[in-house]
């Protein structure tokens, strides 16, 4: 039986180079044992991008998208496409959005149809916009939910996506049980990962909400590393006896 191995990418695999290197050498050296998962809001071509700039090991499966989106050498996976595709009103989600002028638009890479991306400026109020938007949202029975993270991106996803969905749905799909994953993240989009029943590994660098959620949250299954980005991981692996 194999381990799974689900990871964000930006400043948690990727942020310390060295640190993503050695990482890599150990990865490679027990790679037939390990299923490797990248999940990171990434969209596919971008995280194609960093693989070959960081010269990461190539995944066994990509969560794009922050869950949005599956891939296994390349091919999307069209059955999670669909479940998405279920009461899902992109359209709809947009122009309510739109209501709000603090909301811009990320770029159009960053946007794909189970996923509506936006961006606030740095502000202390911005958590105040977020639980606005969501009461819109909640109020108009649209079945969306809404991503914080760094205080400034905000996805906003079917209900049925995010990255922990995404995993559950893989690690179903590779009978693989909840004692043999691990997750790894530093940021809102990874919360959703750190919800599912696996432990995870919550690294030194995080921002603030995923540490809010730890404080509040966090169980046995979460372990809190004192070294940033792929140390943190490394640190994570051997707290939990995989290293
Ligand atoms: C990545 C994505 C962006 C998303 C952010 C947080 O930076 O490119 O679209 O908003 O992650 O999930
Ligand atoms: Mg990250």
């Amino acid at each position: 039986m194999k381990f799974l191995l689900v990871t964000d990418l930006d400043n948690t695999l990727v942020g310390d180079d060295e640190a993503t290197q050695i990482f890599n050498q150990r990865l490679q050296s027990m790679r037939s044992q390990i299923c490797l998962v990248y999940a990171t809001g990434r969209s596919q071509a971008s995280t194609g991008e960093l693989i070959a700039q960081k010269q990461l090991l190539a995944p066994d499966y990509l969560i794009a998208g922050v869950g949005s989106e599956i891939y296994r050498d390349g091919t999307q996976d069209l059955d999670w496409a669909q479940y998405l595709s279920q009461n899902w009103d992109k359209m709809a989600i947009a122009s309510l959005a739109q209501q709000f002028k603090q909301l811009k638009p990320q770029p159009p890479q960053a946007q794909n149809p189970w996923k509506s991306s936006y961006c606030l400026e740095p502000a202390a109020e911005n958590s105040s916009i977020v639980q606005a938007l969501q009461q819109k949202l909640t109020a108009s029975g649209l079945a969306g939910q809404i991503i914080f993270s760094s205080n400034r991106d905000v996805d906003i996803l079917p209900k049925t996506s995010n990255k922990g969905n995404a995993l559950t749905y893989l690690q179903k799909r590779l009978q693989i049980p909840s004692e043999l994953t691990l997750v790894c993240g530093d940021s809102g989009n990874d919360i959703s990962m750190f919800e599912q029943d696996v432990r995870g590994v919550i690294v030194a660098n995080s921002k603030s909400e995923l540490l809010a959620w730890h404080r509040e949250c966090g169980s046995k299954n979460h372990y809190l590393a004192a070294s940033a980005c792929a140390w943190g991981i490394m640190e994570g692996m051997a707290y939990f006896g995989e290293f």
